[in-house]
């Protein structure tokens, strides 16, 4: 009866929805929120991952707004795209990301929702092939990659990765799980740019990580969120492309939210790399079955933006020159803090942030110190002190710095 509805249900158990639980949410996304809500002018924003210009904007590329431009007046239909997505797109990321190192035939692409939504699918594809399987993620980790894991019914386990003394890669702890794997487990790496600590494999590593998956067959699932904010795009590219080019079979989550600035568009790319043309041809068609049973087709602005840049010569020279930009002024962010840290404080303990190499750095500080930081001074940071070293504001490190040696003790 139509009257029922606006009463209470009819039926004597449960509603649907009280049957559920307050679910987590995720805390990078809470911390901004909380920042957006904080009134005070003088705040300082070092929580999540965006990149911030000197004026604490998160600014559009200008490469980006000329492609935009191209796009509004060019484009004549908004028709789908089929379920892969944009295939320049994704030719244009496996051509910037890989330079050639792998034989095309044994490639396979899908765009994703961001980087996001490339893991998503891949996860999705990983848990269909080793239903329950292991996956391997370094501890500590960006804290999404556990709930796209666990949805993708994989079982989630660590490798340590963080040596909290050195403020180093614990090299040896990590190789100690790495070379226990077997040929059924996901080993998930990042390619660059370590988040949340900062802290990076050297190519020997690479080339080390590399020589254990060989013997030991375990499976290689490079998240590639941030090339490009590293060293530069070849420099950041060395593990993934030594991966690639080196093993039968891996996977590479791309994501263009950063190094195109494109957060919300959610411009990414899920790449398979097979043993060979048919094995390819399977797992793309998996990939395929996994977004036309979720989202159907991927969001195309984003990607059509990277296309436009990455195929014509101009547009990809600004971009690369704005790209820099972005790298050397997160590079001189973390010298001058650094330096400002060992000249207050006459100590070394702070050296490791110009040392690390990427967006964040992991400070190493107590929960209640992170909190600390947040009510009294108004320095937003995640509680497990990761900083966005892009939001350090360069006019107030001094400031800055007497507040982190101060919540160091
Ligand atoms: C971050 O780590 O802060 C960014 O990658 C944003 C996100 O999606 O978590």
């Amino acid at each position: 009866m139509l009257a029922a509805y606006k009463g209470a249900a009819s039926s004597s158990g449960p509603t649907m929805f009280e049957t559920l639980q307050k679910a987590t949410l995720d805390k990078i996304f809470v911390l901004m929120a909380e920042y957006a809500a904080d009134p005070r002018t003088n705040k300082i924003d070092l929580g999540v991952g965006v990149y911030k210009d000197p004026q604490n904007n998160t600014p559009i590329m200008s490469a980006v707004k000329k492609a935009e431009q191209r796009i509004l007046d060019t484009a004549k239909t908004k028709t789908y795209k089929g379920v892969v997505g944009n295939k320049e797109f994704s030719q244009a990321i496996v051509d910037l990301a890989l330079a050639g190192t792998v034989d095309a035939s044994r490639i396979r692409c899908v765009n994703g929702a961001g980087g996001t939504g490339a893991l998503m699918i891949l996860m999705f594809v990983l848990g269909r092939a080793r239903p329950t399987g292991r996956i391997f993620i370094s501890d500590p980790t960006w804290p999404n990659h556990i709930p796209l894991a666990e949805n993708a019914n994989l079982s989630v386990n660590y490798y340590p990765y963080f040596d909290a003394k050195t403020r180093s890669v614990d090299f040896d702890g990590m190789m100690k799980v790495v070379d226990t794997l077997t040929s059924d487990d996901v080993l998930l790496l990042h390619g660059c740019c370590h988040n949340p600590t900062g802290a990076n494999l050297t190519p020997a590593q690479w080339d080390r990580v590399v020589e254990s998956l060989k013997c030991t067959g375990a499976f290689p699932l490079v998240d590639l969120a941030y090339l490009g904010f590293g060293d530069g795009v070849d420099e950041d590219a060395y593990g993934v492309r030594k991966v690639a080019s080196s093993l039968p079979e891996c996977m590479i989550a791309f994501s263009a939210s950063k190094n195109f600035g494109l957060y919300r568009e959610r411009a990414g790319v899920a790449i398979a790399i097979a043993k060979d043309s048919a094995a390819a041809d399977i797992v793309s068609s998996q990939m395929q079955n996994i977004i036309r049973g979720t989202i159907s087709q991927t969001p195309d602005h984003g990607a059509e933006v990277v296309r436009l840049i990455l195929e014509d010569k101009e547009l990809r020279a600004e971009w690369a020159a704005e790209l820099k930009d972005m790298r050397e002024r997160m590079k001189r962010l973390r010298v001058k803090l650094a330096e400002a840290i060992k000249r207050k404080s006459n100590s070394k303990d702070f050296d490791f942030i110009a040392e690390h190499s990427g967006m964040f750095s992991l400070l190493g500080l107590p929960a209640d110190a992170v909190q600390r930081l947040k009510t009294d001074d108004g320095v937003y940071m995640i509680n497990d002190s990761r900083i966005n070293v892009a939001g350090i504001p360069e006019d107030r490190v001094d400031e800055l710095a007497d507040y982190l040696i101060a919540a160091a003790g």
